[in-house]
């Protein structure tokens, strides 16, 4: 059956997408948008998608409601809408960060109830996301969230909720890792004497194709990174310096802290 979908909020992810489902050949017939800002809603209407600036309307009118408004908004968007979603009965798929499954049942009434957790390449269809189906929810959500997040990129399950803070410390904030890697690699070639334009050219592609490479290979990293270490080169004159550091440990304390933050935040339940 064709289903329809409708992104509560507009912003950046409804954006990413809409844009992603719009590539993949979606009819703009089946996508709507809420928000209540005109100019949003005219960005949207100008790719021929439905758009309201009622969250009521869009849910008694699509089958998929994609959650897409800031964390801090669903404890006022939802009540209001719980009759409808009651009598109409869609699935809901949140993606705002840390409101955990049971707060958005609580505020909704949603039987059919999916949280994801995707990243911010998602806006360049380069995406990673995770998402945890709540209890009671069926095969065809599953397969419709499925469809919906792998437009824009990547889209794995996840079997209990409490992973949905390990996926956050991976994947949702790991863009930021890869960044302060990039940045620190940046600033360190301008001390070797490079320019910045090339500094940067370099690092960004030496990033793009490492990523490549790793994604295309059989091998996992180790090996990879193996290869790439001749004892007694320069790249094991580099590494031996991380391990000194402790880098892998300084990495996992890292990781470790985004976990707990997401674990803080999720039973802050949105206000933040
Ligand atoms: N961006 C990412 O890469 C990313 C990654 C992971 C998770 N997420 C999650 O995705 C969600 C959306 O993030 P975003 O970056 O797309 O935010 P955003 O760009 O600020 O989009 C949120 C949209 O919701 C609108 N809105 C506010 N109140 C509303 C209401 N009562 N009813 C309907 N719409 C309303 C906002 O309008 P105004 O601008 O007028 O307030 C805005 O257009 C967040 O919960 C975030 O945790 C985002």
């Amino acid at each position: 059956m064709t289903y329809k979908v409708g992104f509560i909020g507009g912003g950046n992810m409804a954006s990413a997408l809409i844009g992603g489902l719009l590539a993949r050949g979606w009819s703009p017939d089946r996508l709507w948008v809420a928000d209540p800002e005109l100019d949003t809603l005219e960005r949207h209407r100008s790719l021929a998608v439905h758009t309201t600036e009622s969250n009521a309307r869009l849910v008694a009118s699509v089958d998929v409601v994609v959650l897409a408004v800031k964390p801090q908004m669903m404890a006022e968007v939802l009540p209001p809408l719980a009759d409808m979603v009651r009598s109409h009965q869609p699935l809901l798929l949140s993606v705002a960060a840390g409101i955990s499954t049971s707060l958005l049942r609580q505020w909704s009434a949603a039987e059919q109830l999916i949280r994801a957790m995707p990243n911010t390449p998602a806006l360049v269809q380069c995406g990673a996301s995770a998402y945890y189906a709540a209890p009671g929810t069926d095969d065809t959500s599953l397969l419709r969230v499925q469809e919906i997040l792998s437009a824009v990129g990547l889209a794995l399950p996840v079997e209990s909720e409490e992973q949905i803070d390990a996926v956050t410390a991976l994947s949702g904030s790991g863009p930021a890792y890869f960044f302060f890697l990039m940045e620190a690699m940046q600033l360190a070639a301008l001390k070797l004497g490079l320019n910045e334009q090339t500094a940067r050219a370099l690092t960004l592609q030496t990033a793009a194709g490492a990523a490549q490479i790793a994604l295309r290979a059989e091998e996992n990293v180790t090996e990879l990174r193996r290869r790439v270490t001749s004892p007694g080169g320069t790249t094991a004159a580099a590494i031996s310096v991380f391990e000194k550091a402790q880098w892998q440990r300084t990495v996992e304390e890292a990781m470790q802290a985004a976990y707990l933050r997401s674990q803080s935040l999720g039973n802050e339940g949105g206000n933040r």
